[in-house]
């Protein structure tokens, strides 16, 4: 006999939830501010006059954030990952030989990806705690014909920062590469240029940079790519949801697909909407001003940090756990008994903090660091607290020109779009 199944006890979400919200100060997400917040509470048709309205601003800010005039920018209803997947099973078919340039989790990702869609992935391994290395790129590429490469920007998972990757893109399309770039951390945070670059596909999250919601996210590919590898193709793609010409009809033929995500899509509206008040090259400077300033105070603690900074990342920052400290004990009591929470790695005995959207705001600093500080002495580290809070005030009042790392770009107005 088949039984039926019962009522199940459920406990309601104000009993689950603390009462004082965790900050998140980890890899993401991150926290959201309250206009996304209020926009993702609404649902709305998905098709019709409003949500038309919605779709046209959310591209035109899209190429805005990607710096491009491609009129393939789209959403797609799912995690970052799924953009990473669109891209490629929709860019990568059968046979192709994909250079994959690796340096971390997230970029092995992308190797996986090409080879579940019948590539041929061919990895680049980058050295620890290293950027990829242009010569090696470009003997790569002269060594073997490749139809694409993939690369982050930023990897998440050890902070790692690709910061040539202007110029690898710029050699890739010299040897006829499709350029397919994850920027799931870095989009909004630091400069990228999909068209001056040469890049053929961006992907990025929502819960990262941008400060919107996860599980809502968005991607661009340039006409040439849209052109030679989505309209052009013979055979069908594997996904049928990830399919760019299928989900062209939804972004740029105002009909259906499937049924948008159309919470997620206001409250990246909102997102996206904050981004173009605050202008890329004010927020650029932001992110970079609050992560240097939080680096510089968490040497001052006496701490290390885990990437030279040449290749460091500055959207998510490693610090190293002296080795008499248990990185678990140190976030437990943060979150325990400071409220903040920050991230561990994937098997690295580093904790990292983020840098990207809301969590680069000088409150939320001086709170993680002396939270930081605080903890990292109760797990038996030898720190000097005041001295780590002492540098970061000092750092943050320094006047903007003052700032360290600010290349001409990033502070004057030629990035924003015509
Ligand atoms: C660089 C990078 N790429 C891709 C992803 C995957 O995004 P998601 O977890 O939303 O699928 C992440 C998430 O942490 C990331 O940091």
């Amino acid at each position: 006999m088949i039984e039926t199944v019962g009522v199940p006890h459920v406990v309601p979400l104000e009993i689950i939830l603390p009462d004082e919200p965790l900050l998140m100060m980890g890899a993401g997400p991150v926290p959201i501010p309250p206009r996304v917040a209020a926009a993702n509470s609404i649902v709305i048709n998905h098709l019709g006059e409003t949500m038309n309205k919605v779709i046209e601003q959310i591209k035109e800010m899209g190429r805005y954030v990607f710096q491009t005039t491609s009129s393939h920018v789209m959403g797609v209803g799912g995690p970052g990952s799924a953009a990473m997947e669109m891209a490629i099973s929709n860019l990568v078919h059968p046979d192709d030989r994909v250079l994959c340039i690796c340096n971390g989790y997230f970029s092995h990702r992308m190797a996986e990806m090409v080879s579940r869609v019948r590539g041929e992935p061919v990895v680049l391994q980058v050295a620890n705690n290293e950027q990829a290395d242009v010569e090696a790129v470009e003997k790569a590429l002269r060594t073997t014909k490749f139809d694409a490469i993939t690369l982050v920007q930023g990897e998440t998972s050890n902070t790692v920062c690709n910061r040539d990757l202007d110029r690898i893109a710029r050699l890739a399309k010299e040897h006829g590469c499709l350029v397919i770039v994850d920027a799931v951390c870095t989009l909004s945070t630091m400069p990228l240029e999909m068209d001056q670059w040469g890049i053929d596909a961006v992907i990025t999250g929502g819960q990262k940079g941008l400060s919107s919601i996860p599980g809502v996210s968005l991607l661009a590919f340039s006409d040439k790519a849209w052109n030679e590898k989505v309209t052009a193709r013979t055979e069908m793609p594997f996904h049928w949801c990830l399919d760019a010409q299928l989900a062209d009809k939804f972004w740029n033929q105002k009909s259906y697909h499937y049924t948008a995500p159309v919470s997620g899509l206001l409250a990246l509206h909102e997102a996206l909407r904050l981004v173009c008040v605050e202008t890329l090259p004010n927020r650029f400077y932001r992110h970079l001003h609050c992560s240097e300033a939080l680096q510089a105070g968490i040497e001052a603690l006496g701490l290390q940090l885990l990437v030279p900074k040449q290749h460091r990342l500055n959207s998510v920052i490693g610090i190293v756990t002296p080795s008499q400290v248990s990185a678990d004990v140190v976030r437990t009591h943060m979150s325990r008994v400071h409220r903040v929470e920050i991230s561990g790695a994937f098997g690295l005995n580093i904790l990292r903090i983020g840098q990207m959207g809301e969590q680069s705001r000088a409150h939320n600093l001086f709170r993680t660091l002396h939270a930081l500080g605080a903890s990292m002495q109760t797990a038996g580290a030898d720190l000097d607290l005041p001295a780590g809070m002492a540098e970061l005030e000092r750092f943050l009042s320094q006047p903007r020109s003052n700032s360290s790392s600010m290349t001409r770009a990033m502070l004057c107005d030629t990035v924003i779009p015509a």
